[in-house]
């Protein structure tokens, strides 16, 4: 497995072979035929005996990736912190922003990163776990990234001791920010029901950017995307 595109916004992790060779994209682009051969990890092809399928690498809209992309450009933060790597969707498109002496700590308990790369340092734990390496170590994070478990209590905790570590101009992003059911799939999120009103309510956070997902522009899709920075 591997990505073959070169684009950190339209990514793919399959094989993917063309007379033409690797193809890369300035940006999204409308492709009418894709002729796609499925192997398993030996190299076999695999019959799905006309069965339907589908494709999806990562659980955030192209415009979400597109933002998080540039506010790490922007930042240029030297150490990223990512709770909840899932098959690493978001953890490619701000290791591929990062500078080159740059690098991204993240977490999963449950799933893996179908990348690698020399700026990622990915842990199979819980984020509190990988936090408290963090703390233990003083490797400090300035920019910080949530896209973790439905569970309000986690990202709450975890910021909370986060908070107490991170330097004034440090980035915070979480993903799923939108508490009302979403305009994008009438989804309704609850990971950030209380970290939302803790960080509004903080005098040591400003926000910068919010796309809300209940605001829903066509071309710029989102289920809730925050950027706060850290002022006191
Ligand atoms: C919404 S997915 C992440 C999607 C990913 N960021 C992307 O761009 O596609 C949430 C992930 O959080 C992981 N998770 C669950 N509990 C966690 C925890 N305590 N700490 C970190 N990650 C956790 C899940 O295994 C899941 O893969």
């Amino acid at each position: 497995m591997g990505f073959q595109n070169s684009n950190p916004l339209l990514t793919t992790n399959a094989n993917v072979s063309s007379s033409g060779g690797t193809r890369t994209y300035p940006g999204p682009v409308t492709i009418e035929k894709l002729q796609i051969q499925l192997t398993d990890a030996y190299g076999r092809v695999l019959n799905l005996h006309n069965m339907d399928f589908s494709f999806n690498f990562g659980e955030m809209t192209i415009y979400e990736r597109e933002k998080l992309y540039n506010y790490v450009i922007k930042y240029n933060p030297n150490i990223v912190l990512e709770c909840g790597s899932g098959v690493g969707a978001s953890t490619y498109v701000m290791a591929n922003a990062l500078s080159e002496e740059s690098r991204i700590y993240s977490c999963d308990p449950s799933r893996t990163p179908i990348f690698t790369s020399e700026k990622l340092n990915f842990f199979s734990v819980p984020s509190d776990l990988l936090i408290t390496y963090l703390v233990d170590n003083e490797i400090c994070p300035n920019f910080i990234f949530f896209d973790g478990p439905e569970d309000p209590n986690v990202a709450l905790n975890d910021f909370i001791i986060l908070d107490k570590f991170v330097k004034v101009g440090t980035i915070f992003s979480m993903h799923d920010w939108c508490l009302t059911t979403r305009k994008l799939d009438n989804g309704l999120s609850t990971k950030s029901a209380l970290l939302k009103p803790y960080i509004e309510n903080s005098s040591n956070w400003e926000l910068i950017e919010e796309l809300f997902g209940d605001d829903y522009k066509l071309g710029e899709e989102s289920v809730g995307l925050c950027f706060y920075k850290k002022i006191l």
